[in-house]
């Protein structure tokens, strides 16, 4: 495995940053992750547009032109020969003695990218399965349209979910309306038909492949409306489902340990993955 570090391409277990690298010591850094199909990323723009908001959010300036990332990143899977998988790009503000405060004097921000395979035979046997899910007070703080690596309250929660046997978590807020999960955006399918996933004026990251998601929900001529719902509304929903880069569309069979419509991957859901990996191929 081939890392990029700060201009280079190194083997990924000599990838080092410094000790005081602001993403390390505050977790002052964004990050995005691209699906891979076939060597190439999914969305591109879409991820794009959200690293340079991110990066507008905090001061941090974009390292490189678009034109220029884009090519470092097809370079990191070239290096790799990984077709199908996930890119992983990192950007802190750089390298500073610590204090909270920004550096007083301009620091150059730190870029990582690492690749890694997937395995989509098993992730279409996962798929084909469903997956749980559990509920968790939302717990995060009040910038999570902000893509940082500042993701402790989502590594408690998604650790919580493997200890009760599912594969993703879903903060709850003080309404009892889930926000999102803690690696990708939460779906149900009305009773009606209708599409439900939470909007984006909430304190929640605006998915890439959630975005997509609603123009190929759409274009399939399904309803969507973005509106939140309870996890009641799941369990009594005909079918739920999380969106991500990681999940893709991934199908939520059971939440809090009790079953979503008939407890299996509803046929919308299916549907709906296939369109969506179809058209990011
Ligand atoms: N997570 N919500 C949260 C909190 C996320 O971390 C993610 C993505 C999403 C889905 O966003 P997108 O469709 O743009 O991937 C929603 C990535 C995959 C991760 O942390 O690995």
């Amino acid at each position: 495995r081939i890392a990029y570090v700060n201009g280079r391409f190194v083997p990924k277990r000599d990838a080092m940053v410094h000790i005081e690298d602001r993403g390390y010591q505050l977790a002052d850094a964004v990050y995005e992750v691209w699906a891979l199909f076939d060597g190439l990323l999914a969305d591109p723009e879409g991820h794009f547009a959200r690293l340079e908001r991110s990066l507008a959010e905090l001061r941090i300036s974009m390292p490189m032109s678009r034109r220029a990332l884009t090519l470092v990143l097809k370079e990191a899977v070239r290096r790799n020969r990984v077709r199908e998988g996930l890119v992983y790009l990192q950007v802190s503000r750089g390298v500073a003695t610590r204090d909270h405060a920004f550096p007083t004097t301009p620091v150059a921000p730190s870029v990582v990218i690492t690749v890694s395979r997937v395995d989509r035979a098993a992730t279409e046997a996962r798929a084909a399965k469903g997956v749980g899910v559990v509920t968790t007070p939302e717990n995060r703080w009040g910038r999570c349209d902000i893509k940082t690596v500042g993701l402790l309250p989502n590594a408690l929660a998604k650790q919580k979910a493997r200890e009760a046997g599912a594969v993703e978590a879903w903060f709850i807020d003080d309404l009892g309306l889930v926000t999102e999960g803690a690696s990708s955006n939460a779906w149900i399918v009305d009773q009606d038909g209708t599409l439900r996933t939470r909007d984006t004026n909430a304190n929640i990251l605006r998915g890439v492949t959630r975005l997509s998601l609603l123009d190929v929900a759409r274009e399939a001529g399904l309803k969507v409306e973005e509106r939140p719902f309870t996890p009641d509304e799941a369990l009594k929903a005909k079918e739920a489902f999380i969106t991500g880069a990681g999940s893709l569309v991934l199908p939520v069979v059971s939440v809090d340990g009790k079953p979503v419509g008939d407890g299996a991957p509803g046929p919308v859901a299916m549907r709906l993955r296939r369109l969506y990996i179809e058209r990011a191929k």
